[in-house]
């Protein structure tokens, strides 16, 4: 792709640190010379105590017609009871996520030296708009002895093949390609038989890709104590989510893992963000850890077609080595700017 045509960038600096690792990733990418046109989104926490908005219709689609956005962190300090449980989450993270159809997150992982998966590299694929999120169920006879509250799960075959065919897309891409299903047939046995069958399916489209399946339990033992056996992991958007803080914390801590929500056929705008959250407690200390956020600029980079530059960044913050700690949010992007 051209160096000379900007891109489009929608950025959602949003709450606590995300601001301070969202300005830490545009100027490392920045100094690759790609070329970013970058239009702010104040959405989040702060605007929506502020003036009570949290997306609408307009804004969802502003978002969706940029190249891709960026996202830092959305959410209240621990403690802020000023906004109702949800409201964000559903109301802003997850109505894009279901709005722009950014139907897979992908979160690759590639463990730090001394942490506990040291010398791994592995990637989680998480179904990103079905499952329970899908928001299936209800309350009913609220506030009584006699409450019900449901909670559905969401499987159509439609999302359940598109998500296990971009995870052997992926597949194919690596050194000793795999893939691991990762659910609980033992238990859910309506959604994992799909689940399963369709892994079956797709599989045999793809004879050089070793397939495999693990309970999502037994996933959480396998993922520390022999986490070199994984390439690609597939699975449901809550076995997901879970799973991919359990690799956050395995391969080096939540703050360096980065994610990508897309919308692989690239209708909308897909959309970028490091796993960790707001961390308010951090603000303006200078101690947020830019590195998922500046991972996450990598990720759309790439999916930006400017692999040259992805790869500078990938390089350098490969090469790092420096004491996160020691260095803070500055230290750590100086460190990165000086190696591309
Ligand atoms: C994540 C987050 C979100 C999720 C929350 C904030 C809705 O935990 O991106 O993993 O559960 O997907
Ligand atoms: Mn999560």
């Amino acid at each position: 792709m051209s160096q000379h045509t900007a891109h489009r960038i929608a950025v959602i600096g949003g709450d606590g640190i995300g601001p301070e690792v969202t300005a830490a990733a545009l100027e490392v990418v920045a100094a690759t010379g790609v070329a970013l046109e970058t239009t702010e989104f104040d959405l989040g926490a702060a605007r929506y105590l502020r003036d009570g908005f949290v997306l609408d219709d307009a804004t969802l689609s502003a978002l969706g017609s940029h190249d891709a956005i960026l996202l830092g962190a959305i959410g209240p300090a621990i403690g802020d009871t000023r906004i109702p449980g949800g409201l964000l989450e559903r109301g802003l993270l997850l109505r894009i996520r279901f709005g722009l159809d950014l139907y897979i997150n992908y979160r690759p992982f590639r463990a730090t030296p001394g942490s506990l998966a040291e010398g791994c590299e592995f990637a989680i694929v998480r179904e990103n708009t079905e499952g329970p999120y899908a928001g299936e169920g209800g309350v009913l006879r609220s506030g009584t002895p006699q409450e019900i509250a449901t909670q559905g799960s969401v499987n159509t075959r439609f999302g359940v093949e598109r998500c296990i065919r971009y995870a052997f897309e992926r597949a194919i891409t690596l050194p000793r390609p795999k893939v691991t299903l990762v659910h609980k047939t033992n238990v859910l046995t309506f959604a994992g038989d799909l689940w399963r069958r369709v892994m079956a399916e797709v599989s045999s489209e793809y004879p050089t890709v070793e397939v495999d399946y693990q309970h999502v339990d037994a996933a959480c033992i396998y993922l520390v104590e022999d986490p070199k056996r994984y390439g690609i992991l597939v699975t449901d958007n809550l076995f997901g989510d879970i799973l991919s803080d359990l690799a956050g914390a395995v391969t080096g801590g939540i703050g360096y893992a980065a994610s990508a929500n897309l919308n692989p056929p690239r209708v909308n705008a897909s959309l970028f963000e490091p796993v960790h959250g707001a961390a308010h407690d951090i603000v303006g200390t200078n101690r947020a850890n830019p590195l998922a956020a500046i991972v996450s600029s990598v990720l759309m980079l790439e999916h930006l077609g400017e692999n040259e530059a992805a790869q500078r960044i990938r390089t350098a913050v490969a090469d790092f080595d420096g004491d996160t700690v020691a260095l803070g949010t500055t230290g750590i992007t100086k460190e990165i700017l000086r190696r591309i």
